[in-house]
């Protein structure tokens, strides 16, 4: 097994080490410091903020069981790539956020990552992209700073350690299998379960469309019910109808954080109170299916759920 080695630098070490360490194939973590002006720096050195030094993490990986192109997403999952010298409540350049490699191989695979962040933000990251110049080990009491303190500073949330669980569990399952009724299905429990939802579940972009003469809906496409965990849901959705019909027609991700609030909501359930519905695109880039998930409190999906959310069904 030949392993490699990426430096992330994402914020304050000890959340980034913590969360790498959830990733299968990740064989090892060191918190350190990077790129800075002099050797051998302290935590009090670098904490003055005009060293150079961004709080960094060394990440030993095997590319067999995890790609540079999967533990590069994951890390733009946890940080905000739009933020200059700020993640979370952290200040300074010691916390910018960058990716530093010490294999110029590795530059094409990483640029790519880079390109694709941009398009899905709309904007060019501020992380930085180039070469490790050094690195330098953290004190003994920084490495597995969380596992050694697991009600320590962490300025990442409950939810994102969560979603890596739920996301390296669909990654795992589904590593194998091609059928998509059998993909969808290993989602919606997987995610269902992990995330303590009250109704998670696809509809699938129906071949045919509604049947003549039936309703209102005759002749237009629809969406129809596909694998799901909860109670029993309505069967067909018209384009353009309801949330998820909505999110079909445009194409993006709708979070609806309260259920009576959005104009022709389709009530399956009254205990649902609050709703997200993330788009699955196919190949051709058109929206084959939708991930639906409610549940039955108010306001319980944000960004962050939307971010996660499309990642999952981008697999
Ligand atoms: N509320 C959805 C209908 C599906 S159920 O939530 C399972 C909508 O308005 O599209």
């Amino acid at each position: 097994m030949e392993l490699k080695g990426i430096y992330f630098a994402g914020g304050c070490f000890w959340g980034v080490e913590h969360f790498f360490k959830g990733v299968t194939g990740v064989i090892s973590t060191t918190p350190g410091y990077a790129n800075g002006r002099f050797a051998n720096p302290t935590y009090e050195q670098v904490y003055k903020d005009d060293t150079g030094f961004a709080e960094t993490v060394r990440v030993e990986y095997n590319p067999a069981a995890v790609s540079l192109e999967t533990l590069c997403r994951l890390f733009f999952m946890i940080i905000d790539p739009l933020s200059l010298n700020k993640q979370g409540e952290d200040c300074g350049t010691r916390y910018r956020t960058g990716v530093y490699y010490s294999s110029k191989a590795d530059l094409p695979a990483l640029e790519a990552a880079f390109a694709a962040e941009a398009e899905r933000l709309g904007a060019d990251p501020v992380t930085e992209l180039g070469p490790l110049q050094c690195f330098y080990s953290a004190e003994e009491y920084h490495q597995d700073y969380l596992d050694k303190n697991p009600s320590g500073y962490c300025h990442l949330s409950l939810k994102t350690f969560a979603y890596l669980r739920v996301f390296e569990k669909v990654r795992m399952y589904l590593a194998e299998e091609t059928d998509s009724v059998a993909r969808m299905a290993e989602i919606a429990a997987i995610v269902h379960e992990g995330m303590k939802f009250f109704w998670t579940g696809f509809y699938r972009v129906a071949e045919e469309s509604a049947a003549a003469g039936k309703h209102t809906d005759a002749g237009r496409p629809q969406l129809v019910l596909g694998p799901f965990q909860g109670p029993p849901a309505c069967l067909r959705i018209g384009y353009g109808r309801g949330v998820c019909g909505t999110a079909w027609k445009e194409a993006r991700t709708i979070v609806v954080p309260d259920v009576e609030q959005f104009p022709g909501h389709i009530a399956c359930s009254s205990a649902s109170k609050s709703e997200i519905v993330v788009p699955v695109f196919g190949p051709d880039g058109r929206v084959i299916a939708v991930l639906d998930i409610d549940s039955d409190r108010l306001a319980t999906f944000d960004s962050e759920d939307a971010k996660w959310l499309e990642l999952i069904v981008s697999l």
